[in-house]
């Protein structure tokens, strides 16, 4: 039986399937690499990375909820020149195409960043994180807004001619102007959603259970808002989209390929299931197969919305 094509295009980047590593749930590729065919991946997104390291945030950093988890990690990471020197060479070896996310306090921080990663050989395409602070406008989430997410679009999209991805933050009011905002300064495809946030309190101490008192809840408590916002913005952009969220199996990966997702990332699922997003990468296949399909890109947007009225 003829193998069922998986590939997908995001922009000018082709990947051999759909299924990407979400950041910070799968490192730099390395520390997976012996329980994770890196080879099977459609592409490996890094754990953010920063001009220089950070140390993240003071501890409880995690805490578990019925269906997902809190997280307040605060963006620790090694560094752009820890990022180049020592997490790159073991990426660049593996072959599967490498997404670098970048985030920042600053616009010039994400210029940086960009600029240099462009000059590194073996990246396929940088994910800018917009859910951090903009620390010139008083801390402001930089994903927020859509004049600053066109702003900080706009000026990575000149410092590097890499795909430029550009990943969403729930945490707004409208989802798809802010999309929007993220085309018009250039993206070439955007992901979502970052985690939503939430909190816990602890009933006996009356303490708030994370260090920093809120943090961002994923897994798959946020699958249906993650799924309504996907489906809501690829309607509203011409752009690939990315979807992210909750994911942990092919039939999740489904829902978000008809809801109009090109490809999609695998985060939590694979804090409990180290494997979960190769064996997404088989589902897909096998839902293919099951269904008579010759590529998976039939079903990308192929939700059936007939005699249904469709409120916004
Ligand atoms: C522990 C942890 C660390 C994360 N770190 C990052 C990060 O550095 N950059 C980023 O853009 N998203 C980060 N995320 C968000 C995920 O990439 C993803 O968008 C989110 O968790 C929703 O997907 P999921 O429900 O499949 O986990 C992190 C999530 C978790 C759980």
């Amino acid at each position: 039986m003829v193998e069922p094509d998986l590939s997908v295009r995001l922009g000018s980047l082709r990947l051999q399937n759909p299924v990407l590593t979400a950041s910070g749930t799968f490192g730099y590729g390395q520390e997976l690499a012996g329980l994770v065919n890196l080879h099977r991946l459609g592409a490996i997104v890094t754990k953010g990375i920063s001009l220089t390291p950070r140390p993240g945030n003071p501890p409880p950093r995690v805490v578990e909820t019925p269906c997902g988890m809190l997280n307040a990690i605060g963006l620790e990471n090694c560094g752009l020149d820890a990022f180049c020197q020592e997490k790159l060479p073991f990426l660049r070896q593996v072959g599967t195409p490498v997404v670098a996310n970048i985030l920042g306090d600053r616009i010039e921080d994400y210029v940086a960043l960009a600029s240099r990663l462009d000059r590194e050989p073996g990246l396929a395409a940088i994910e800018v994180n917009i859910s951090c602070p903009n620390v010139k406008a008083g801390g402001v989430v930089f994903g927020t807004d859509p004049g600053m997410v066109l702003a900080v679009t706009r000026a990575v999209r000149e410092a590097t001619s890499l795909p430029l991805i550009v990943k969403l933050s729930p945490n707004v009011t409208d989802i798809t102007a802010i999309a929007q905002a993220a085309v018009a300064g250039g993206a070439d495809a955007v992901s979502l959603v970052n985690t939503l946030l939430g909190m816990a309190i602890d009933i006996h101490s009356r303490r708030p259970r994370l260090g920093n008192v809120v943090g961002g809840l994923s897994g798959p408590a946020i699958k249906p808002v993650a799924l309504r916002l996907v489906w809501q913005t690829a309607r509203a952009v011409t752009v690939p989209v990315i979807g992210i969220g909750g994911i942990s199996c092919a039939e999740d990966a489904v829902e978000f390929l008809l809801a109009g997702a090109t490809a999609v990332q695998v985060g939590t699922a694979t804090l409990v299931n180290p494997r979960a997003s190769t064996e997404v990468v088989a589902g897909l296949a096998d839902y293919c197969r099951q269904h008579g399909l010759a590529s998976i890109r039939e079903i990308i947007g192929a939700l059936i919305l007939e005699n249904l009225t469709v409120g916004k």
